[in-house]
């Protein structure tokens, strides 16, 4: 059997990150949509809460171009509207966020079938917090496979529990850009405020101790088996989410250059 074809570089314009229609649900057109060409990276990031997925996502976005699709980021954007702009469905979902435990797949599916452009997008994705359970792996699995695409990877960021609880207990969150921050590892160059854009700087609720149990507990339960799931379909790809951000990030191109055997500006 011959070998597959590699991915070359044929000059993509690719998007630059607007999350705005993530957001924005069904009807939203993306302003800055990528156009056809270059190698798509479509990407999804595994590891425990706190590992540092959204920081490793924001990076990879900036080497790869890749948007960065974040299920959290949509529940915390969800979070802000008014309760009488929230639907019952959208309502239960904060309260299972708050409480750090995850949303019912029904509603998670909705909100990403929702959003099926960012998903067939010429201008591949880095999802971050999706999927979360063998149930939404399946799902996005249907979707892919009926678009004729498939998962270039899936990124497994492994961490010791003492450096996650850390990592958690210090992070930092901008209400505007939901850019991250820690405390001590990656402060912002102003207290409380934002280097990117100004804006305010908040604790997420679900970083309270006892949520934090919360979320470790759903993981271990419901994420952790899609690890066996990604190695059945030999997408799995392990890091260790040790050391700066920036190294892992180089780790994990690294990593993702030597398995689709391209080159990270592709
Ligand atoms: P979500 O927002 O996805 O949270 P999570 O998976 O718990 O992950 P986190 O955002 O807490 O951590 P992270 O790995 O992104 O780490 P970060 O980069 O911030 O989901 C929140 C909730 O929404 C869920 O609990 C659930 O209720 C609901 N939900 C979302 N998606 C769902 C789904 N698909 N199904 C069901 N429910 C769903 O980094 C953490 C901290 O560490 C930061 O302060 C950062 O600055 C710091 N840091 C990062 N890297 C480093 C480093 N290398 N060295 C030192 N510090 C670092």
């Amino acid at each position: 059997m011959s070998a597959p074809e590699k991915p070359q570089y044929t000059g993509a314009t690719r998007g630059k990150n607007d999350r705005a229609a993530w957001f924005q649900g069904a009807s939203a057109t993306c302003s800055d949509a990528a156009q056809p060409g270059g190698f798509t990276w479509r990407l999804v990031l595994l590891g425990a809460p706190g590992v540092g997925k959204g920081t490793q996502a924001y990076l990879l976005n900036q080497r790869l171009r890749a948007c960065h699709l974040s299920t959290g980021d949509l529940f915390r954007a969800a979070s802000r509207l008014s309760e009488c702009d929230r639907s019952p469905a959208m309502q239960a979902a904060i309260n299972h966020m708050q409480r750090g435990e995850l949303v019912p797949d029904s509603t998670v599916w909705e909100m990403v079938r929702e959003r099926a452009t960012c998903i067939r997008c010429v201008g591949g994705f880095v999802l971050d917090g999706f999927p979360r359970t063998l149930g939404q792996a399946e799902s996005l699995k249907q979707l892919m496979s009926s678009q004729k695409i498939s998962l270039t990877a899936v990124v497994n960021y492994e961490l010791p529990l003492t450096e996650i609880v850390t990592r958690l207990s210090g992070r930092r969150t901008c209400d505007k850009c939901k850019a991250v921050y820690h405390i001590t590892s990656q402060p912002s160059k102003f207290e409380g405020l934002c280097d990117r854009c100004d804006g305010h700087l908040f604790q997420r609720e679900d970083d309270r101790p006892e949520s934090i149990k919360v979320r470790m507990e759903a993981y271990e339960c419901s994420t952790a088996p899609l690890i066996e799931f990604y190695k059945a379909e030999g997408t799995i790809l392990p890091i260790a989410a040790t050391g700066s951000p920036d190294e892992i990030c180089a780790r994990t191109i690294s990593a993702l250059v030597a398995r689709a055997g391209t080159t990270a500006d592709a």
